[in-house]
């Protein structure tokens, strides 16, 4: 399918500044050039707004800028749906993970069953009652649930937008108390980083990919960064060591374009500011290469 870049430069989910430069940083790192040597065509709608941090008052200390979240998040569910509509498949470019709750949003209008991957070190999985931060990108994989603040929640005018039994985290090594009991009351399948050393990344993402694709019409994947070791990746907000290698990374990125599934994808958390010469945009992109379908051979 032809490819719908849309660039998100969204940092008001989280605390650090620099994260809504990200979508510059990726697109400076050549993703639309490497995507139509793949032999893709490309369209980038450039960024959507997001007002500046300075200029809105934080509000509710449990659910920081939540109103403005909202509104930015209603407006890219439309882009995205949009996207989805014109036959296309929509690549967001962020900006922090609050973000994914509009691009789920948007994706979910046009696949009614849809599958979630959630590469990431964290959950995301906090409520505004859970939460230890009040950061709204902890909270975006809940949210989707269906789980969180009715604002939330409901955006694109339905909820929930995925079902836990066609969640899946891969790379987790950082939950809070109320997410890991949300996990046990969900049943979401979460392949921690003790799972992908243990039964390896060929291992996990057969069983990823199995449970994602049975019975569903679409998957998105939701890829933050900070699911890769900091070494590999350190323009993140929230590194946590011991996290998945740039060649477990690369590996579970083919076997999702082997297993040709995935139908919309994000790519978050890019801080070029908290980054050295641009290596985690760079990252982004050499992935993103791979989930289009970039082989060596
Ligand atoms: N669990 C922590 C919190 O709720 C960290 C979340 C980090 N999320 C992220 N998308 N990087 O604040
Ligand atoms: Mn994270
Ligand atoms: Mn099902
Ligand atoms: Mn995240």
């Amino acid at each position: 399918k032809p490819i719908t870049i849309i660039g998100m430069p969204m940092d008001l989910g989280q605390g650090r500044r620099g994260v809504d430069m990200g979508p510059s940083a990726i697109r400076y790192a050549s993703a639309q050039a490497l995507l139509q040597k793949l032999g893709y065509e490309v369209e980038d709608l450039g960024d959507l707004h997001v007002p500046s941090p300075e200029s809105k008052s934080a509000g509710d200390p449990k659910l920081k800028y939540l109103n403005e979240i909202r509104d930015v998040c209603e407006k890219l569910a439309e882009t995205v749906s949009g996207v989805i509509a014109r036959d296309r498949f929509p690549l967001v470019l962020g900006g922090d993970h609050s973000m994914a709750i509009g691009t789920i949003a948007g994706a979910a209008a046009q696949y009614e069953n849809m599958g979630v991957i959630w590469y990431d070190a964290h959950g995301d999985l906090n409520t505004g009652e859970t939460s230890p931060s009040g950061n709204i990108h902890g909270m975006s994989l809940a949210v989707s649930l269906g789980i969180g603040h009715p604002d939330l929640v409901n955006i694109g005018g339905f909820a929930p937008k995925v079902r836990p039994e066609h969640t899946v985290i891969i790379g987790a090594r950082e939950l809070d108390p109320g997410e890991r009991d949300l996990i046990g009351q969900l049943g979401i399948k979460v392949f921690t980083m003790h799972e992908i050393d243990r039964l390896g990344m060929a291992r996990v993402m057969e069983e990823a990919i199995g449970i994602v694709s049975n019975g569903t019409d679409g998957v998105h994947l939701s890829l933050d960064l900070d699911g890769l070791d900091p070494k590999d990746a350190p323009g993140v907000g929230t590194p946590v060591p011991g996290g998945v290698t740039y060649r477990e990374s690369h590996l579970a990125m083919e076997m999702l374009a082997e297993a040709g599934i995935v139908t919309s994808a994000e790519f978050v958390e890019v801080n070029p500011i908290l980054d050295r010469e641009n290596q985690t945009a760079k990252v982004a992109v050499a992935l993103m290469g791979s989930v289009f379908g970039q082989k060596v051979l």
